[in-house]
């Protein structure tokens, strides 16, 4: 586990462009904190999945540096297992990461080509689809499931590979308010264990309420970063990436500036803005 001040993943000087030649990524120097949980936000092809692909070495940098738990990445066989154990990635489509029949299967497939026993393996799985609330699937096959089913089976197939940071891309993408909210608690419980969480979204409510750090994409370059207060206060990075102000961000605001509030901070929950209210 990574302690509090050190950085799960840091990156320097990246560059990236695809094979058509559009430049995804330009000069991205970032230091993302462990043990938080850390949201990028920004419009569709701000560069968040291409950047996310770079956290474990599935893609190669054109230019720059990627560390993992301080260690510089290199794309050798070896070193790519190595931090493919420290970083999972959860992709935004399960259907592209799901592959054998059923789900217990699914989710064995990693451990068992981590080298480990049977008993470890079974034992890994077993908590893996706990922790994400699957035990009742775990013989179905995966193409049967529902697609919130599936998500949390992709989920699960990577935290059965006890990464010390889970990368999740637009986890809530497609799902329903209650499947959002399953998948963000799943979430959080891996947070509370010590595990480093990244997501992207462009869901600023979410962002606002669930992040402790956020970085803010736009054109393949990390334009600000902070703690939500500070990224949704500044209404030039808001407009430069074509985010709205999160709800209860603005409600609060508007509240307190009327004298409503007892107390001016803006509240995370509808539940602390309801007790806020004078009255
Ligand atoms: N396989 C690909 N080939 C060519 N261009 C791509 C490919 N994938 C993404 N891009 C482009 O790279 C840029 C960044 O995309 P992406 O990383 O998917 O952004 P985001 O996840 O923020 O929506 C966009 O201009 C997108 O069109
Ligand atoms: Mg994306």
């Amino acid at each position: 586990m990574n302690s509090d001040n050190g950085a799960a993943i840091e990156t320097e000087g990246l560059e990236f462009s695809y094979i058509d030649g559009t430049k995804a990524l330009a000069n991205v120097s970032i230091r993302i904190p462990a043990g938080k949980k850390v949201a990028f936000l920004g419009p569709n092809g701000a560069g968040k999945t291409t950047l996310f692909l770079h956290f474990n070495g599935l893609v190669k940098p054109d230019r720059g540096k990627v560390y993992v738990a301080g260690r510089e990445v290199r794309y050798d066989r070896a070193s790519l297992l190595e931090v493919r154990k420290k970083v999972g990635i959860v992709f935004q489509d399960p259907d592209t990461q799901l592959f054998s029949s059923s789900v217990k299967q699914e989710i064995s497939f990693g451990p068992l080509n981590l080298g480990l026993s049977r008993e470890a393996t079974e034992q890994r799985v077993r908590q893996a689809m706990e922790d994400t609330g699957i035990l009742d699937l775990q013989d179905k096959p995966t193409h049967f499931l529902s697609y919130g089913q599936k998500k949390r089976v992709a989920i699960a197939d990577i935290l059965a590979m006890q990464p010390q940071v889970l990368v999740c891309d637009e986890p809530t993408a497609w799902l329903d308010v209650k499947h959002s909210r399953q998948i963000m608690e799943i979430l959080d419980r891996c947070n509370a264990r010590g595990v480093t969480v990244i997501i992207s979204t462009h869901d600023v409510d979410m962002a606002y309420a669930w992040s402790d750090y956020i970085f803010v994409m736009k054109d393949g370059q990390v334009i600000s970063e902070g703690v939500p207060l500070e990224i949704f206060a500044d209404r030039e990075v808001l407009q430069e990436a074509e985010l709205d102000e999160p709800l209860l961000f603005k409600l609060s605001k508007e509240l307190a500036g009327k004298g409503c509030l007892k107390e001016a901070a803006p509240a995370k929950s509808v539940e602390e803005l309801i007790g806020r209210i004078k009255g």
